[in-house]
């Protein structure tokens, strides 16, 4: 199977496909892959480097004439209605960003071909479809790079300083959407040490702020902002003026404004007017993500820099394309991870019953797949307390906790209930033990007259405290903080080892209580074992 990389022709665009650490795993794994003439070089990926992986540098035509094509952009679409791909052969596929909502006459245009055309900005956001969410790893970078374009307009320090000439206070930062770019934002500008809130519709992220050292600002309408498939939905009257309230309150105190509010579908809403720009100080930046759709902020240009009064605003909308390198890795490694869904070089093949492939499918030899069929929705979950905003009398709730995870994608609630069968299984156990505790108690002939039997009933009583008190400590812990909860549980297992290991100590007879002690012994080593290994697994995972 050819497998073909053409170079981005936008004007402004300055990634590629894929690096040529992509491009030797392909190679690796069975592609033949055609590359085109400098596709790499301005994003530093020069052809030597696509050669040494294995990849054939060839024109821009053999390229095109792939089996399957992949590039980054959607393929430009001239005047006179001619597209980028029609170089490429009937039936072939092509692997892109494609946006077809936007763009429905690139897409007929694409179906003249009898195209096979699967839109990377299509993969929907679910757990399982992570490796391949090409937007998500694109948000993330310009997450990142927000802040370090605030930073260069901003004139002072990020971190606070204490110097022989005077203090320098820190610099206060507010993100507005804390979803992928947000976060990786809060993580940035709190590398950098400033002081940063955050603000969301949707309250799951909550505890995601938290634990990458951010304050989540909160208002006090309870209005759930969650929409379909982890995105948001758009707001109540009364809930964006409560918003807007707490941005103006906000907006004489921060220096710099990150704002990545995105509703799907929409174009992006309004949060920060020009009475708030005018209430920030004179130096103080603003960098709207959300610039390419219209903007956040009511003062955005496009694609410029704008200084409203002493305050910068930034409108980008290329962020990632201003790390291509970086970027040209990460999509590339979507791409594999899409292709490898998809089969891979040996068993290539588009499955409809596919998740994460079938949303990303718009045509199929020619023929309009997309928007894919409606699945039937799961019955919306009873809404539970935790579900919607918090009450809160001010802006700030609580303190920051230490960064414990990497920005990462969840949707599900910020503290897991427990579940009917795990709660009935619990009751169970308990109820068991209350009625051995009874029997000992009361129900035998000798209670308490033997030694073993008022050890017997101690021990009872001990478990079935542990029992109740260990499930409401555990089930009230938010999930960022289960890691060091399970270093604790590891603590707990060694001294759970230990007595075990006491416990089985007899005169050669087989007690109920030696068998006890054995298996509390194994079990506990089992979970230390397991421990060590899931801890050795999450360090490989920040080692650099
Ligand atoms: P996302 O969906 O993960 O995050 C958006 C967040 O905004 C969500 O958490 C949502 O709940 C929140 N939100 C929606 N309405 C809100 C409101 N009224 N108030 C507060 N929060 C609200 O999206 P992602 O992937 O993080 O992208 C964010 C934005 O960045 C998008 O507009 C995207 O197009 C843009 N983007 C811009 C780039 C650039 O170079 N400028 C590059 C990549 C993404």
């Amino acid at each position: 199977m050819k497998l073909g990389i053409v170079k981005e022709i936008r004007a402004e665009e300055r990634r590629v496909a894929a690096s040529p650490q992509v491009v030797g795993k392909w190679v690796k794994g069975g592609w033949d892959v055609l590359i085109e003439r400098g596709a790499g070089d301005i994003a530093s990926y020069p052809d030597a480097q696509y050669e040494a992986a294995g990849a054939q540098l060839v024109d821009r035509g053999t390229a095109w004439s792939a089996d399957i094509v992949v590039k980054l952009r959607p393929p430009m679409l001239d005047d006179d209605g001619t597209s980028e791909a029609d170089q490429m052969r009937e039936g072939a596929t092509l692997v892109s960003y494609i946006f077809p909502a936007e763009n429905p006459a690139l897409v007929e245009r694409l179906a003249t071909k009898k195209l096979t055309v699967l839109a990377m900005d299509q993969v929907p956001r679910i757990s399982r479809a992570q490796k391949m969410d090409a937007l998500s790893s694109m948000a993330n970078i310009a997450g990142y790079r927000a802040v370090i374009e605030a930073a260069n307009h901003y004139g002072s320090f990020f971190t606070g300083q204490i110097t022989a000439a005077g203090k320098v206070r820190p610099a206060k930062v507010l993100i507005i959407g804390a979803g992928v770019a947000g976060l990786a934002a809060l993580g940035a500008a709190r590398g950098l040490g400033a002081i940063v809130r955050a603000f969301d519709v949707r309250a799951a992220v909550e505890d995601q702020v938290k634990s990458l050292g951010g304050e989540f600002l909160t208002v006090t309408i309870r209005e759930s902002g969650d929409g379909a498939g982890g995105y948001a939905k758009e707001m109540s009257k009364e809930f964006l003026d409560a918003e807007y309230a707490l941005f103006r309150a906000q907006a004489k105190d921060v220096d710099i404004v990150i704002t990545t509010a995105l509703i799907p579908g929409k174009p992006a809403p309004k949060l920060w007017f020009t009475d708030m720009v005018e209430l920030m100080k004179p130096g103080s930046v603003i960098v709207d993500l959300a610039a390419e759709k219209g903007g956040n902020c009511e003062l955005t240009k496009p694609g410029a820099v704008v200084v409203h009064k002493g305050v910068t605003i930034i409108g980008y909308p290329d962020l990632a394309s201003r790390m291509p390198h970086v970027a040209s890795d990460l999509y590339g490694t979507n791409l594999l991870h899409f292709l490898d869904e998809m089969g891979g070089a040996a068993g290539h093949k588009i499955d409809h019953d596919n998740d994460a492939v079938r949303p990303a499918l718009v045509l199929e030899r020619g023929e309009k797949k997309w928007p894919p069929p409606k699945k039937a929705e799961p019955p919306p979950p009873k809404p539970a307390a935790d579900t919607a905003p918090p009450v809160d009398a001010g802006p700030f709730r609580s303190p920051p906790t230490a960064a414990v995870h990497p920005p990462a994608k969840s949707h599900g609630p910020a503290v897991r209930p427990p579940s009917r069968t795990v709660g009935m299984v619990m009751a169970g156990i308990g109820l068991l033990a209350a009625i051995a505790f009874l029997y000992l108690r009361y129900g035998t002939a000798d209670a308490l007259a033997s030694e073993s039997t008022r050890a017997l009933l101690q021990h009872t009583t001990v478990f079935v405290m542990a029992v109740f008190v260990g499930m409401q400590v555990v089930w009230n812990v938010a999930p960022a903080l289960h890691t060091p909860l399970m270093s604790v549980t590891n603590a707990i297992s060694g001294i759970i080892v230990v007595g075990g290991l006491l416990g089985a100590r007899s005169d050669g007879a087989l007690y109920g209580s030696t068998m006890v002690a054995i298996a509390a012994t194994l079990f506990a080593t089992i979970n230390i074992a397991g421990g060590f290994l899931v801890t050795r697994r999450m360090l490989a995972m920040f080692r650099k």
